[in-house]
């Protein structure tokens, strides 16, 4: 078949045709779906953006048109005009929108051709994700996956009309710029006409947006690619997208409430959802301890609780030794979960305890005959009766227990909580969303692999006006006015009041260990900028990714990105990473090595 011009004009989408337009003509472009042969009636269902139309073919109508039909195939791309004729009773499929009419096709154009693909267009496909990635241009023809696409650009649409309605200005930063410290690798650019020096791709536009605050633009936002070299997962990507701002001579309580409006927004239009008004806060600390983690996901309970004061004066070796050497003991009941779990599973979950570097679980079984479990003959009947009445201990729980530095314990019954919430079947059927806010983070995290802090958030971030006194002498003292967004367990937005003062500022790098001259060489652009009237300003960045991700309920947010990467950072359909010409390279002043290497496995991937 030649290559044949279009001489119709659609005047309709498939997924429009219904009876409000019986009798009439209509002329639709798409993609056969299916083609079924009935003997004399030719049926080609045809799909576009909007959804599927069933037509038919019938030589009584138009002879030419009918035979045409026998020669088309599926992904076929046709232009077709015919009436729209209500649907014999006993062929009515309810399940179609269009599924009450059929288009009597008159004449067909073949637009183009198309090889077989190498999966059905199909909301459920066997293919593996590289075969859909490879081919991801037919993947997206998928209508599932469109819906995902189109939810995306309701979210960006939604974003943009919220920033624009508080007077936020959308304004560009560079893509090519300087290293931001947001705590990954940076992917770098060499710069040709600088022979040896390079460009960082930006983890995030921080230094511009605040850059921008000093200028006097009082509101910025930004929907805007960040690249991180990290080791992916389900959640993150090595480009991804933030939607992201900053303001001026607001509060944090100001900035917090606004962002709220933004998520109460998307909530509802997309969920029809509506949340609560304030939303929840809980501060670094108590997450930490009730949930045993700062992203605690609060569709389930299963409260962590404090048990030092019970455990003072214990005999028993598990809570003796960690208590006085400066730990804590905890312990987390799961009601009525006695009976639900097995021996196996509850030895898979010391094994978990351990795996994560706590030195047991000691669990207890409570029942009316009495409490069982490895640790239950060491409790007295005191600790026992102050479990009762402080943790509302009752027959048919489980308790679980762990005792260490408060630093072990927290992490691990967290990850206990988490997957106890699975196997107690707590994370199925319709959950409401639960979305909260984490604040008062420490300033700094003191890494043992570094021998020094780093910022918990980013060193932008102002410590609480109280704490700075702490700065040199106690850094790990200091909390930070930040806050971030945590939906169902994943941190979906982060931000903070910033330092404005530069003498504040030189503080923070010097405790993050930084020498003056690094404090120059990275950051005296910023410094120089802080020290000509910068107002106090703060901001955040939400995860779109992430963000559509959740709404659309999708298991990675690879499938909310048209183009993602695989885990190993490549891109099977256009084979990026891919090697580069000797002469590419020598006009950067680079070298090659002789092979390149296969792309490199992430260490852990999930
Ligand atoms: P932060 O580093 O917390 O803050 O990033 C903000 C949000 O971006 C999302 N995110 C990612 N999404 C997908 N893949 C990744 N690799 C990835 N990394 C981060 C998360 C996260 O909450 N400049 C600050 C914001 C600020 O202070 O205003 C920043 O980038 O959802
Ligand atoms: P052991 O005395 O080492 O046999 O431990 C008795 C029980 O306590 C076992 O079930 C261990 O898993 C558990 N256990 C041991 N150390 C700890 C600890 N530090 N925190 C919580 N449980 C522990």
């Amino acid at each position: 078949m030649s290559e044949s011009q279009a001489v119709l004009t659609r005047d309709h989408y498939c997924g429009e045709i219904n009876e409000s337009l019986l009798g009439l003509e209509v002329t639709i472009m798409g993609w056969v779906q299916h083609r079924r042969d009935h003997g004399g009636l030719v049926f080609l269902d045809m799909r576009d953006r909007s959804g599927l139309v069933q037509t038919v073919f019938n030589p009584q109508e138009d002879e030419e048109t009918h035979r045409k039909s026998h020669d088309v195939r599926s992904e076929y791309v046709l232009a077709l005009r015919g009436s729209v004729r209500r649907r014999p009773p006993d062929m009515v499929n309810p399940k179609l929108p269009t599924g009450a009419v059929e288009i009597f096709i008159r004449e067909l154009t073949v637009l183009n051709e198309a090889k077989t693909p190498p999966f059905p267009v199909e909301d459920e496909v066997q293919a593996s994700e590289n075969v859909r990635l490879k081919h991801r241009f037919i993947d997206l023809r998928r209508p599932k996956i469109q819906a995902l696409f189109r939810l995306r650009h309701q979210i960006a649409r939604l974003t943009r009309s919220y920033f624009e309605e508080n007077g936020f200005w959308e304004v560009e930063t560079p893509v090519l710029t300087k290293s931001t410290p947001e705590g990954a690798r940076d992917f770098l650019v060499p710069a040709r006409l600088s022979p040896g020096r390079f460009y960082a791709l930006p983890q995030s536009p921080q230094l511009f947006k605040q850059l921008l605050m000093m200028s006097g633009f009082d509101r910025y936002y930004q929907v805007v690619k960040c690249f991180r070299d990290e080791d992916l997962r389900a959640d993150r990507q090595p480009e991804f997208t933030q939607v992201d701002l900053e303001l001026s001579f607001a509060s944090q309580e100001e900035i917090m409430l606004l962002l709220e409006g933004y998520a109460r927004l998307l909530f509802r239009e997309i969920l029809g959802v509506d949340l609560p008004d304030p939303l929840p806060r809980l501060t670094y600390g108590e997450a930490l301890l009730k949930y045993g983690t700062d992203r605690p996901d609060l569709r389930y309970g299963l409260e962590i609780r404090e048990a030092s004061a019970i455990f003072a004066n214990s005999e028993a070796r598990v809570f003796k030794e960690p208590l006085e050497s400066g730990g804590v003991a905890r312990v987390l009941n799961a009601p009525g979960a006695g009976s639900l779990l097995s021996r196996k599973q509850l030895d898979d979950l010391v094994a978990l305890a351990v795996s994560l570097g706590a030195k047991g679980l000691a669990w207890i079984r409570v029942s009316a005959e009495g409490w069982q479990g490895p640790i239950a003959k060491f409790l007295s009947e005191a600790e026992k009766k102050d479990l009762t009445l402080q943790v509302g201990v009752a027959p048919g729980d489980i308790l679980f227990f762990g005792a260490d530095r408060a630093s072990v314990v927290a992490p691990v019954l967290g990850q206990i909580r988490q997957k106890l919430a699975e196997l107690l079947g707590l994370l199925e059927g319709p959950l409401e969303p639960r979305l909260l806010w984490v604040t008062d983070f420490p300033m700094f995290d003191y890494s043992a692999e570094e021998k020094r802090y780093v910022a918990t958030h980013h060193p932008f971030t102002a410590p609480r006006e109280s704490d700075l006194e702490f700065l040199e002498s106690a850094p790990e003292k200091v909390l930070s006015q930040a806050y971030d967004l945590v939906l169902n367990g994943n941190e979906i937005g982060g931000g903070s009041v910033r330092v404005h003062r530069p003498e504040i500022q030189t503080r923070i790098f010097r405790a993050l260990g930084l020498s003056e001259t690094e404090i120059t060489s990275k950051f005296g652009f910023f410094l120089e900028a802080l020290a000509y009237g910068a107002p106090p300003h703060g901001g955040c960045a939400f995860g779109l990714d992430r963000l559509a991700a959740l709404l659309a309920g999708a298991s990675s947010i690879r499938e909310v990105i048209a183009f993602p990467k695989t885990q190993k950072g490549t891109c099977p359909l256009t084979d990026a990473p891919s090697p580069v010409d000797a002469r590419q390279l020598s006009e950067l002043s680079l070298a090659a090595p002789r092979t390149p290497k296969p792309p490199q496995a992430p260490p852990s991937s999930t």
